[in-house]
């Protein structure tokens, strides 16, 4: 199937950025998302980090003008009908991203691809629960979007070749890289990089060492860009307890115990820089 129309779903920090990236290789995006003002600033930002593109010569200002003429915004689900394919990016949360599809179906057409940008949550699960499991995938972008190269495909139990070949092409496009992973708890990326993150909090927890002496470790003695706690704020340290509670659960192996550390930190609402306070202090 030849697509080139993509509809997203979320306008948070995922959401804008697979927009972004989308726009500029080409395809017509429509971008929604239940709050209004959070899609007025997804526009925004998506200028704003095309603008640094434009600065540092990465792209020209007229790809960045037509990128943005390619993005459209809607708050209403149902106007995502016409597109050839789904990136469904919003809350991580699995009863939200089942009644995200359920309102959608109705309206799609019936050869429309439907992948979830999720870290971790189950993908024959999401399937399972839509009129066409094998028409289904995971598409699992890194933040920042923009700037990382890697988009992992994750195959449900069902995914066809022909879905998993389209999902491939736009990968190409979009000219970043893709890895193929199976579907079992966290895939890839976060099978191995969420455990060495606990791993630093553990660390952090056990007094082993400071924030700034473990981060410092890991990127001056491991090469890493940024230090495990700074990237667990980066991320949002909600989401790193939420991943690793699916390894733990889905894998049933203590190795994946959250550190209570993390948790508590959670439930202070320190989750990092999106609330201006975790390992560091943004404010
Ligand atoms: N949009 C566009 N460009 C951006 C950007 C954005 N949001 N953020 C940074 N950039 C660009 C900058 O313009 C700059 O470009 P040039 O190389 O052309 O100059 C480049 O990225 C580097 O940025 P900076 O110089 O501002 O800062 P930096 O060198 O400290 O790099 C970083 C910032 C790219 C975020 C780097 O620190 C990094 O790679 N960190 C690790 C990120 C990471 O591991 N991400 C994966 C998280 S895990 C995940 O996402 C999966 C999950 O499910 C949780």
């Amino acid at each position: 199937m030849d697509i080139t129309s993509i509809g997203i779903v979320g306008a948070g920090q995922m959401g804008n950025g697979i927009a972004h990236v989308c726009a500029l290789a080409g395809y017509d995006v429509t971008l929604t998302d239940v709050n209004s003002d959070a899609l007025e600033e997804a526009v925004k930002i998506i200028g704003t980090n095309l603008d640094r593109q434009v600065s540092r010569e990465k792209i020209a200002q007229n790809d960045r003008d037509a990128a943005m003429q390619r993005i459209r915004t809607t708050s209403a689900l149902i106007d995502l009908g016409p597109s050839d394919l789904i990136i469904e990016a919003a809350t991580e949360r699995e009863d939200v991203k089942h009644a995200i599809f359920a309102e959608l179906l109705p309206a799609l057409k019936p050869e429309t691809i439907l992948t979830s940008n999720t870290s971790s949550i189950s993908i024959t699960r999401l399937a399972s629960r839509t009129d066409r499991p094998e028409k289904f995938m995971g598409f699992h972008f890194m933040n920042p979007v923009p700037v990382m190269q890697l988009v992992e495909l994750i195959r449900g139990i069902a995914t066809d070749e022909p879905t998993y070949d389209a999902c491939r092409s736009v990968v190409d496009r979009l000219e970043k890289t893709a890895a193929t992973a199976e579907d079992f708890p966290a895939f890839i990326v976060n099978r191995i990089l969420m455990p060495m993150i606990n791993e630093a909090v553990y660390t952090l927890y056990e007094g082993v060492g400071t924030v700034t002496s473990i981060d410092t470790s890991l990127k001056l003695g491991a090469n890493h860009p940024m230090g495990p706690l700074e990237l667990a704020d980066f991320i949002g340290l909600d989401t790193c307890l939420a991943i690793m509670n699916v390894l733990h659960d889905g894998l049933a192996d203590t190795k994946y115990r959250p550190c209570p550390l993390l948790t508590k930190y959670v439930e202070a609402g320190w989750l990092g820089r999106k609330t201006q306070r975790g390992f560091y202090d943004y404010r």
